[in-house]
């Protein structure tokens, strides 16, 4: 049933070498490397700029609050509060992983992770400050200008608060889940049930959206392919058009970006508008409205079992 494939050189020189190990399998998901390439003072200087509540308006809300480090880097909240109690329109994603990502927000909406800095500082259900406050407000701590002067040629600046945050953001990655293990070769990394549900999420075609290192992250897709979910759930609201808000092409209402499934069994509530208070209930929508049909609850239960191997280690960037 599994094809095993010889993915590269090295693993066959493995298979000479007699190693226990199997080979890599050739699979539409890609394991998450060991390390990405990040500069280590930057990093540094942005997981201290990552809790920084000076960054908010009232002193209130740091990175941390919204994405939480032992929640999958979410929020169990159905929207999180911002600087004054200010609710937000959508769910908090995880900020595990968003390196792999080919663009950021639910929607796909901007291109970077500095970017998203930029709309968190002056966003006003979340930061809601400017980088006139913020930079006076850094600017008075001395030890922190001094990080900033030996870290970048030209110091403290809004484009290198926001790269800092970013450089570390990048290094928040999880890496040996176990099914990237069993990805890697290793046939006992997963039980025969997690195997199982690994097989009806290609058969059933999830796979055609949630793929790659990500397990998502590589494309935009409308939520409502084969349904209107929208109609269905009811009341709805402008962060439900997805990628229109950025574009205004009448093409990409209810467009999002494919969610990455990493860690997802630690980051309920699902999907923008944190409707889905379980992953059973997620899996369920899933299938009605982007695959048209509706799962056994055993199939069901196999495809949430593979989905919690997709947990990997906390990032080392934490440490
Ligand atoms: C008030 C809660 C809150 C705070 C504070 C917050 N975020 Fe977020 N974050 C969110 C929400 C909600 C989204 C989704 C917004 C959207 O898609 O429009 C998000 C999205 C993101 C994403 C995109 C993830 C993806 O998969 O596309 C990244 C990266 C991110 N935040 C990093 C940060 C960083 C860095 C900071 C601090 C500078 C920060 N966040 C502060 C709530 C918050
Ligand atoms: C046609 C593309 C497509 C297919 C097929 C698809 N998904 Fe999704 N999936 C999406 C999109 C788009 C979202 C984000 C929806 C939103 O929140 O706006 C999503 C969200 C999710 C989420 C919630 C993630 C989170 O962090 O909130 C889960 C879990 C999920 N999908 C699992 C599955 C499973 C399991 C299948 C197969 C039964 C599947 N998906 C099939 C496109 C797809």
């Amino acid at each position: 049933m599994f094809r095993i494939a010889l993915a590269s050189g090295v693993s066959a020189a493995l298979l000479h070498a007699g190693l226990a190990a199997g080979a890599p399998l050739d699979e539409p998901i890609k394991p998450i490397p060991a390390s990405v390439p990040v500069d280590a003072a930057k990093v540094a200087l942005g997981k201290l700029l990552f809790s920084e509540k000076r960054l908010s308006k009232d002193d209130s809300v740091s990175c941390q609050s919204c994405h939480l480090f032992d929640q999958g880097g979410a929020h169990p909240s159905k929207r999180p509060t911002g600087a004054g109690g200010a609710v937000h329109v959508v769910n908090s994603p995880t900020v595990f992983n968003a390196v792999f990502g080919f663009k950021q927000l639910w929607s796909g909406g901007v291109d970077s992770i500095e970017a998203v800095v930029e709309r968190v500082v002056k966003a006003p259900r979340v930061f809601a400050s400017n980088w006139g406050q913020v930079l006076g407000k850094l600017s008075q701590d001395g030890a922190l200008v001094a990080r900033f002067k030996s870290t970048y040629a030209d110091g403290l600046t809004p484009a290198n608060v926001a790269n800092a945050i970013a450089e570390y953001n990048r290094a928040l990655i999880t890496p040996n889940a176990r099914f990237d293990k069993y990805l890697r070769g290793d046939a006992s990394a997963i039980s025969a049930d997690e195997k199982n549900g690994y097989a009806l999420f290609k058969k059933y075609g999830c796979i055609a959206c949630h793929q790659g290192v990500n397990v998502g992250g590589n494309m935009y897709q409308t939520f409502g392919v084969m349904g209107d979910y929208f109609k269905a759930r009811g009341d709805v609201q402008e962060a439900d058009l997805g990628l229109y808000n950025f574009t205004k092409k009448d093409a990409d209402r209810h467009t999002f970006k494919v969610p990455s499934l990493r860690n997802v069994a630690q980051t309920a509530p699902y999907f923008h508008d944190g409707s889905a208070a379980t992953l059973d209930e997620a899996v369920d929508v899933m299938f009605r409205f982007q695959l048209g049909r509706q799962a056994s609850a055993k199939d069901r239960e196999l495809i949430v079992k593979f989905l919690g191997t997709l947990t990997g280690e906390l990032p080392q960037a934490l440490k």
